[in-house]
């Protein structure tokens, strides 16, 4: 039997990595991409699938009422990643993140409860940065499914506000409704204002890289493919209502991901430009992702690092076309305006 899901934000990093994982994993499922093709969203991401015969793309916002109702209603489910998720724009701009990641999700819900059946359940992607920070000490707390939720940036709240009404869908209205909280991603088609993009394509164009603060927040990283498996299986399997994180146990700092790139390019430390830390930049993410490996047998098996890494970097060094076309148009205005606010460095994003 056919399985019709509905796909939001399908052309970004994580949402064009999935569409290509399950067409070519899950041979009976049908794919409606919903996508407003803003900033960050790119048609080039999926060029090698737009013609196959189980994907569909439709233009147009999460925040559509009568567009999402239609779709919803044609779908026996829904994998929600659309969303503004740079926490260095939500400094300058919040409103964006909540239009998008808080109206648009209950924009779906809303949907999803009108059309309760045909539609099986919805899985909504969210993030670690709902929980907030953890110290650098204990060097071994993470993130558990019961933390308590406490985001520090606007880009977090509005997640964290977004998966506090995904939980009430379920409470109020019986939803089969499940979040997943992943850490940070790396992999190909990543938009190039994220770190591990950014830091590659400012080195082939021979610019430095701009490390924030002491270099030492930690981040743990895991390989885009390994959450869009786990995404699948908490489609396929997971418990009605559930929260479950996502993570691969790699807990680097930022210094450490840095030298990693510049051994990778054959650069040394000289390309690192030190500037001024993020706003209420959080110290450390750690992911427990015991209860997916417990519960759901997902195991990350493609995040193994320097490996993956160094595939990743090697990636974006042979799609050149692809990051220079998307580092140039809004991208430019995007980063004269944030080295412009950071004003006590020359920026070297900024430059050229
Ligand atoms: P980012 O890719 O923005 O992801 P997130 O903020 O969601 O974790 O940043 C990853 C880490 O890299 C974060 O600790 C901030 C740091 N960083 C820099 O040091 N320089 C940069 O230019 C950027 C974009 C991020």
């Amino acid at each position: 039997m056919i399985t019709h899901l509905l796909i939001t934000g399908g052309c970004g990093f994580i949402g064009s990595n999935f569409i290509r994982y399950a067409l070519a994993e899950r041979p009976d499922w049908q794919l409606t991409n919903l996508d407003c093709m803003s900033y960050s969203a790119n048609a080039e991401n999926l060029a090698d699938v737009a013609d196959d015969a189980r994907y569909r793309f439709v233009e147009g916002s999460i925040c559509d009422a009568a567009l999402v109702d239609r779709l919803v209603a044609g779908c026996d489910g829904v994998i929600h990643f659309a969303a503004e998720s740079h926490v260095d724009r939500s400094i300058i701009d919040a409103r964006p993140f909540i239009d998008s990641n808080v109206a648009g999700t209950q924009t779906l819900l809303d949907a999803v409860r009108r059309h309760d059946d045909p539609v099986r359940r919805m899985v909504h992607v969210s993030t670690d940065e709902v929980y907030g920070e953890l110290p650098l000490e204990p060097t071994d707390a993470r993130f558990r499914e019961d933390t308590p939720i406490a985001p520090n940036s606007p880009y977090a709240a509005s997640k964290a506000a977004s998966d506090l009404l995904v939980r009430a869908a379920h409470r109020t209205f019986g939803l089969d409704v499940l979040i997943t909280r992943c850490s940070n991603n790396f992999g190909p088609y990543q938009f190039p204002e994220k770190v591990v993009p950014l830091f590659v394509t400012n080195l082939i164009e021979d610019r430095k890289v701009p490390l924030y603060g002491d270099g030492l927040n930690v981040r743990d990283w895991i390989h885009v493919l390994d959450h869009c498996e786990a995404v699948a299986a908490v489609f396929e399997r997971g418990a009605r209502g559930a929260v479950y994180n996502i993570g691969a146990d790699n807990e680097r700092t930022n210094l450490e991901l840095t030298q990693m790139i510049l051994d990778a390019m054959g650069r040394g430390p000289e390309m690192i430009e030190r500037v001024t830390d993020r706003p209420g930049h959080d110290r450390r993410y750690a992911i427990d992702s015991s209860r997916i490996q417990g519960e759901l047998g997902w195991r990350p098996t493609r995040s193994q690092w320097p490996e993956a890494l160094e595939d990743t970097v090697r990636w974006y060094v042979e799609h050149e076309q692809w990051w220079r076309r998307v580092k140039s148009g809004e991208y430019r205005e995007y980063y004269e305006r944030q080295y412009r606010g950071r004003g006590d460095h020359q920026g070297s994003a900024s430059r050229g």
